[in-house]
Formats: C-alpha cells, structure tokens, sequence
C-alpha cells in the first residue's frame, strides 16, 4: 500500500516538473518573439510614479469591494465604487490630461463604469453586483492591453 501511494505520488511530481519545462520552454519563447507593441503614452517620471499610485489603489478598491461583497456588506462595497473607482473631480481631471483620446474615454467610461457599480452594488443583489463588477474589470483589461506607459 505505502509502495503504491509512493510510487503514485513520483508519477504526480514527475509529471508536475514535466509540465513546469513545456511552461517555462514556452513563456522563453514568447518572450523572444513578442514585442510589447502597446502604445506609450510618454509620461514624465514623476507622472509614471502618479499613475502607478493610483492605479494600486485601484486595485485595492477592487479587493475591498470583493471582501465587502463576500460578507454581505453591500452598503460599503457601494462607497468603495464611488469614492475610490468613481467619477470624481480629481479622477475626470487626470483622465483628461492624457493626450491619447482613446485613452481619456477608456479612463472616463472605467470610471463612470465604477459609478454604475455602486448603484447596483446598493441594491443588494450578488449576482448583479458581480455582473457589474466585471463589466467595470473589462476596462482594466482593454486599456492595459492597449496603453503602456
Ligand atoms: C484608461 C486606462 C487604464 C485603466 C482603465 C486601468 N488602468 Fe491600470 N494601468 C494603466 C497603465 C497605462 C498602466 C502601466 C502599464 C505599463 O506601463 O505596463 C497601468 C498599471 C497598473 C498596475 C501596475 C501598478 C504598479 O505599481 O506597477 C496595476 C496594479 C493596475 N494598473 C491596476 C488596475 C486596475 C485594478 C484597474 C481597474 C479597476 C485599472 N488598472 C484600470 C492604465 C489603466
């Protein structure tokens, strides 16, 4: 019995480290080939530090709501969305001092997006609120497939 567990336990890790060197062989190979051909939006140092700050806490807000959403605490997540995610003077600011006008309305409509958030996550209902959620995420992703700094 304790030969078979052993012995099933070697096949485990041999294929485990197998599949780790297909992994690496293939990341080694993308990272060759493939150029990050996103556009640059040409910020100063001190403007890439600020955009970074930011964009961490963003994606603390995003935890925070999560959290808040798995103890039922829809009220709060709902703060979260608009104070931290939403549409305020300071964010609609930064957005529209970006050159790119992709960018500003990628930025604009993310932030609105959050704002749309927080309305549904008040109304108390899971499912919607994780719908939303998502629907707000979508915009993380696009622009981060599209801008670099
Ligand atoms: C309108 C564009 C835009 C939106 C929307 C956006 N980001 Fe970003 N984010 C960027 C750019 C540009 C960078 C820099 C990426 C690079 O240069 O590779 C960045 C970088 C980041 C980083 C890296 C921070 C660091 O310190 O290295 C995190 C984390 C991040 N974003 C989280 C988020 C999350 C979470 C969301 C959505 C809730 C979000 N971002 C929405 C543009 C955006």
């Amino acid at each position: 019995m304790k030969a078979t567990i052993l012995a099933v336990s070697l096949l485990l890790v041999a294929g485990l480290v197998q599949a780790t060197e297909v992994e690496k062989k293939h990341n080694m190979h993308h990272g060759h080939m493939a150029a990050d051909d996103r556009t640059s939006l040409n910020l100063s140092p001190a403007m890439k530090q600020h955009q970074l700050k930011n964009m961490r806490a963003h994606l603390a807000a995003i935890q925070d709501i999560i959290v808040q959403l798995s103890s039922g605490n829809f009220a709060q997540a709902s703060n979260t969305a608009h104070q931290k995610l939403g549409l305020t003077e300071e964010m609609a600011a930064m957005c529209n001092s970006f050159e790119s006008e992709t960018f500003k309305e990628l930025g604009l409509g993310f932030h609105k997006s959050a704002d749309e958030l927080g309305v549904v996550l008040a109304k108390g209902n899971t499912e919607d609120s994780l719908a939303a959620l998502g629907k707000t995420m979508t915009y993380c992703v696009a622009c981060h497939a599209q801008f670099k700094q």
